[in-house]
């Protein structure tokens, strides 16, 4: 059994293995529970994250504080605009100074080639906090709400319904990982990159699961295990959102869709969710969804990552 994760920094599900992943999902799983017993469990006192936010956040970034507040350590939030960054400081030397002072660095941004060159320069851990590319944090933790609610990963279906985006990605690369088998139904022109289903074939490939790509709602959550949805718009794309609305019309997750699927079936939305558009109220607030525990989630996974990163 392994203890440790190999790499220092926590960019993408795809640089992990299936034996980290469950490493991260049985550690959040032992905070969470001496969290629920009220136990005192300070892993990380004196050690500080420093959170550098260039889109906004409310589950990642209360999720992140309060994980360093409970698990004994603190956090400091740096908006890009309050730091010299914003002045035109280089990501090279921002990453260094700042492994001067801080235990590790949550990045949350646009292009993930600044995450990347982030790690490339930080002494200590960067953690994704979500690019245009991917969302690892959101996915692992999704994977502990999964297990909670189903109790094994392997061999389930997740239908992914809506845009190719990053939270898709991780979807993706998370889902051959961990033995589930993942269909993904988004119109063509929003379908998820060649490169991204490539590797996420190679890797079902070795796992013995599925991955489909199809354009019909309907194919997808067939018999489903699972229906995740997030909302057709992603952060930066805000002035395509009209035309978003009106090529997405038909992969709403509403009762309809839901009824195609097992009948226990759980249906999970990223958040922040747009109601009437990727998601019916009907079904956001009814028996299938599992939302709210889904971003509960959030703060217990957040601290696996955390004490398994910043104790190294
Ligand atoms: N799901 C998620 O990452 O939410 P925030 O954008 O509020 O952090
Ligand atoms: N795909 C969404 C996820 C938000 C948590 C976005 O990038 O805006």
């Amino acid at each position: 059994m392994i203890t440790k994760l190999n790499k220092k920094d926590l960019l993408s599900i795809a640089d992990l293995t299936k034996e980290e992943i469950e490493l991260i999902l049985n550690i959040s799983d032992m905070i969470r529970i001496k969290h629920k017993n009220n136990e005192l469990f300070v892993p990380l006192l004196g050690k500080c994250l420093a959170m550098i936010f260039r889109k906004p956040s409310t589950r990642t970034r209360v999720s992140f504080e309060i994980a360093m507040f409970q698990l004994g350590g603190a956090s400091i939030y740096l908006s890009p605009n309050e730091i010299q960054l914003g002045r035109g400081e280089t990501i090279a030397d921002t990453a260094r100074v700042l492994s001067r002072y801080v235990n590790g660095i949550l990045i949350r941004t646009f292009s993930h080639q600044e995450v990347i060159e982030f790690a490339k320069n930080a002494t200590v851990p960067v953690i994704n906090g979500l690019t245009d590319f991917s969302h690892p944090c959101q996915v692992l933790s999704d994977l502990l709400t999964i297990k909670d609610k189903k109790k094994v990963l392997k061999g389930l279906t997740i239908a992914y319904v809506g845009d190719g985006n990053n939270v898709c990605n991780s979807w993706l690369f998370a889902a051959p990982k961990m033995e589930m088998n993942l269909r993904v139904a988004s119109p063509k022109e929003y379908a998820p990159s060649k490169e991204v289903v490539e590797k996420s074939k190679s890797f079902a490939q070795v796992s013995k699961t599925q991955v489909l790509i199809t354009e019909s709602p309907e194919e997808a959550v067939k018999d489903a295990d699972v229906i995740y949805t997030d909302v057709w718009t992603s952060m930066g794309q805000e002035e395509e959102a009209q035309k978003r609305k009106e090529i997405f019309k038909k992969y709403q997750v509403n009762s309809d869709l839901v009824y195609l699927a097992k009948k226990d079936v759980i249906v999970m939305h990223c958040l922040p969710a747009h109601r009437g558009e990727e998601i019916t109220d009907d079904v956001m607030d009814g028996p299938h969804s599992v939302v709210f525990d889904q971003a509960e989630n959030r703060l217990h996974a957040q601290k696996g990552i955390l004490a398994l990163l910043l104790n190294r």
